[in-house]
């Protein structure tokens, strides 16, 4: 089993996008346990945006999770925590207290082909262009942590 936790600031538009996006390539019979959190609080408990979820619905993808913060219990449970930008990554090396931790952080663009070590732009004050985007990069960006993680195993 390899568990992955994508992480954005409000958990409410890219890292449920990654979280929904990676569980959609896997396929149902994967060895994958896959969550999202945000580094803030504001939205706990919320459902994703509904821009978001209305952007993920049109490519099959149905976002049904509640918004969580990241808490320290995650840096031992997950083997991927991915950041949406290389600030966020910043945040989360810091809070990454050992060597094991931190080398479980990335760039959730890190295994992209097409955008790789791009920051997911955030989308929340902006159209829906921008959510567009963040699904595309996502997209090619699960597609290659996927093949990693093969390879991996
Ligand atoms: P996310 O987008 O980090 O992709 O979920 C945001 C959502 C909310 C806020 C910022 C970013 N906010 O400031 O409330």
């Amino acid at each position: 089993m390899t568990k992955v936790l994508f992480v954005c600031l409000g958990n409410i538009c890219r890292s449920p996008a990654g979280e929904g996006m990676l569980r959609h390539l896997a396929g149902q019979n994967s060895n994958l346990h896959v969550e999202s959190c945000g580094l803030g609080d504001w939205h706990i408990g919320e459902l994703p945006d509904k821009r978001m979820r209305e952007a993920a619905k049109e490519r099959g993808i149905q976002l049904t999770m509640r918004a969580q913060q990241i808490d320290p219990s995650h840096f031992d449970e997950f083997d991927y925590i991915l950041g949406a930008t290389q600030e966020i990554v910043g945040d989360l090396f810091f809070y990454a207290k050992t060597a094991e931790h931190k080398s479980k952080v990335h760039l959730m663009t890190a295994f992209s082909g097409t955008y790789h070590n791009q920051d997911v732009p955030d989308p929340y004050y902006k159209g829906i262009a921008d959510f567009e985007l963040v699904l595309d990069m996502l997209e090619d960006s699960c597609l290659g942590l996927l093949e990693e993680i093969k390879k991996k195993s």
